[in-house]
């Protein structure tokens, strides 16, 4: 990320105490950095004076979010969202007033002292909380790298193929197995002045029969949860072994609500801002192998389905979020949970199925990254998963027109109006029905919708990303073009070979356009691979993936992939744009107006 050229520690070194009123406001403002703090959360381009990103605020695609250093107000020309840091970081951390400026205070060092009291005891109490957590986690992590007490956790994490520098990064800990006396959390948490009562109300400790105290934790491996803000506020503990249960956890404290954070989301937030999209996983540890294989925008949800107050986190940094769940029925149950909860709050949800009932973590340690991208490549659509959910539920036994009936009342119920003509595709090619039962079922619910629309271009506005299409446009090209061989010399020149980014697809159709003009019956696309077994068997698995009738359904398909090809022209044009007048911006110099003409041109067109 770039960012405006100020320095990053604002200036912390030399703290100065003020008391909440006018000054304390004045004194925050004059020193906390409104592009850094902004920053932070939204990537941020710089433009003339200005900083400009996605607004967090709203749903965008295109930038319309404004930051000015200089002036020291953001404004979003989308939303209308507008005001200074302090109102930045209220919104954004859904705090009041004092706790925004508590956050900048610290962080800038300004001290706020003199709050009501009744304020002033919580926040004392959550402070305290932070430090004994704080303190607890440091002393974990001494003791998991402690040469004696830490080497049977080691062995484990070694075991599972956890590497020092995540052992660092995620400041993984042990919790040797002691109750109390000497060498316990409790002795470490005294030492520090930490109150043991409320290390208790912490979860850090257990109120003992004797009026004492012991260890809650002991012999695990301790993984904490950090804030955003970097606040320790509670902890996982693994058995290093197949002890029950599994993970015992922090609870609830005056500092942590399970359900309402994000394992993770402290170290993911800058590369989920920057990809748009998190990573969503179940377990600790699954989003622990995902970092550490080099999928820097994971986050886990820990055990239970996504809540709206986990949506809402999310949306702070990503529009978009993938799933990895389960392919059994209560890991599909999860996920479709979980894509209510995120669509509702305005994030558009995908998901991935990891092969073999394995978990993301014993994926990628024995698949390897590469294939944990390419699954995340090819995710599947929110809706296809709501689809798929109800054409397993319902199985495939029914009479065809009643089956169309029902998968047409199906997909008007799932799927948004203007996907559902492709959703239509999907589900007759998964019941084996044709095309013209759903249209006669969908003549049955609604007639007036009978005559066919003329392309997808006035259902354009809502624009799905690339990355969530669906999966097979290439199989499906070549699926249609099989069924019909004299469409290949029609559409050879519109459709490239470049455009397929599987290296199979892309050889068969470029061997389909050399010979196009023979081509007439299919028997005639079998001949030219006669005797190449792997484009034949790639032949197989294409034929049947769309069911059209007729060449008019057949161009109107392709039609609609030439348009969305062209799309994916302009977008990719549209952000060598962005950069080049963002370069000459940066150095000053002039913009031509060619450039801004063809930048403004193109911004109409992706956002009509
Ligand atoms: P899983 O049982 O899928 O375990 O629980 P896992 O994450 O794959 O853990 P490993 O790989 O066996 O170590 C998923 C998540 O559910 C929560 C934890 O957050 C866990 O990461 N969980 C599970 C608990 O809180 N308690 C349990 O006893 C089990
Ligand atoms: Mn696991």
């Amino acid at each position: 990320m770039r960012r405006a050229g100020t320095e990053a520690d604002g200036g912390a070194s030399n703290v100065c105490a003020v008391r909440i009123d006018d000054g304390v406001k004045r004194e925050v403002l004059a020193r906390a950095d409104i592009g850094e703090v902004i920053g932070a959360y939204v990537t941020l381009r710089k433009r003339g004076n200005d900083l400009v990103g996605l607004c967090p605020f709203h749903g965008e695609k295109s930038p319309s979010f404004h930051v000015h250093p200089d002036r020291g107000f953001y404004k979003c020309f989308g939303c209308d969202a507008k005001g200074d840091v302090l109102t930045f970081v209220q919104k954004h951390e859904n705090v009041g007033f004092q706790d925004a400026l508590r956050i900048l205070g610290k962080r800038y060092g300004v001290e706020i002292e003199n709050e009501d009291p009744r304020t002033a005891r919580v926040r004392s109490e959550k402070e305290a909380i932070y430090h004994a957590n704080d303190v607890a986690r440091a002393w974990f992590h001494r003791m998991l790298l402690d040469p004696r007490e830490g080497a049977a956790a080691r062995a484990y994490c070694a075991n599972r193929g956890i590497t020092d520098a995540t052992i660092e990064a995620f400041s993984l800990g042990f919790a040797p197995d002691r109750w109390d006396g000497r060498g316990s959390l409790g002795e470490e948490l005294r030492r520090n002045d930490v109150d043991l009562a409320l290390a208790a109300k912490a979860g850090l400790l257990k109120p003992s029969q004797r009026g004492g105290f012991y260890d809650f934790y002991r012999d695990r491996l301790m993984i904490p949860t950090l804030a955003t803000t970097g606040e320790t506020i509670a902890f996982g503990g693994r058995a290093l072994g197949d002890q029950e249960p599994k993970y015992i956890n922090t609870t609830t404290t005056p500092v942590y609500t399970k359900g309402r954070y994000l394992f993770a989301l402290n170290v993911a937030r800058r590369a989920a801002a920057r990809e748009d999209t998190a990573i969503v996983v179940e377990g600790y540890l699954d989003c622990i192998a995902l970092h550490q294989a080099g999928f820097a925008n994971a986050v886990a949800a820990l055990g239970t389905a996504f809540t709206p107050e986990q949506a809402r986190e999310l949306r702070k940094v990503a529009s978009r979020a993938i799933l990895c769940f389960d392919a059994d029925t209560a890991g599909i149950d999860a996920a479709l949970k979980s894509i209510d909860v995120l669509t509702a709050e305005g994030v558009v949800a995908a998901a991935l199925r990891i092969p073999d009932g394995k978990d993301p973590d014993e994926f990628v340690r024995r698949n390897g990254a590469d294939a944990f991208r390419a699954l995340l490549d090819k995710p599947i659509p929110a809706t296809q998963v709501k689809i798929d959910a109800e054409i397993d539920r319902r199985g495939n036994r029914t009479e065809s027109g009643a089956m169309a009936r029902w998968a047409e009342e199906t997909i008007r119920r799932i799927a948004p109006p203007e996907e559902q003509d492709r959703w239509r595709v999907y589900a007759a090619g998964r019941l084996g029905l044709s095309v013209d039962d759903l249209r006669k079922a969908r003549l049955l619910f609604n007639p007036v919708h009978f005559a066919p629309r003329g392309g997808e271009a006035n259902a354009s506005r809502h624009i799905v990303p690339a990355a969530m299409e669906l999966p097979s446009v290439e199989r499906e090209v070549l699926c249609i073009v099989l069924d019909e061989p004299p469409l290949i010399a029609e559409y050879a020149e519109r459709i490239p070979p470049q455009r397929f980014e599987n290296v199979r697809l892309r050889r068969i159709w470029e061997t389909l356009r050399e010979h196009a003009r023979s081509l007439v019956q299919p028997s005639d696309v079998r001949a030219v691979f006669a005797g190449d077994d792997d484009a034949a068997a790639t032949l197989a698995s294409v034929s049947g993936v769309v069911r059209l009738n007729d060449t008019e359904e057949r161009r109107a398909q392709l039609d609609r992939v030439v348009v969305r090809f062209a799309r994916d022209d302009a977008q990719r044009r549209y952000r060598e744009l962005e950069e080049r007048i963002d370069r000459l911006f940066e150095a000053g110099d002039p913009v031509p107006t060619d450039l801004r003409a063809e930048h403004a041109a193109l911004a109409a067109e992706l956002k009509g």
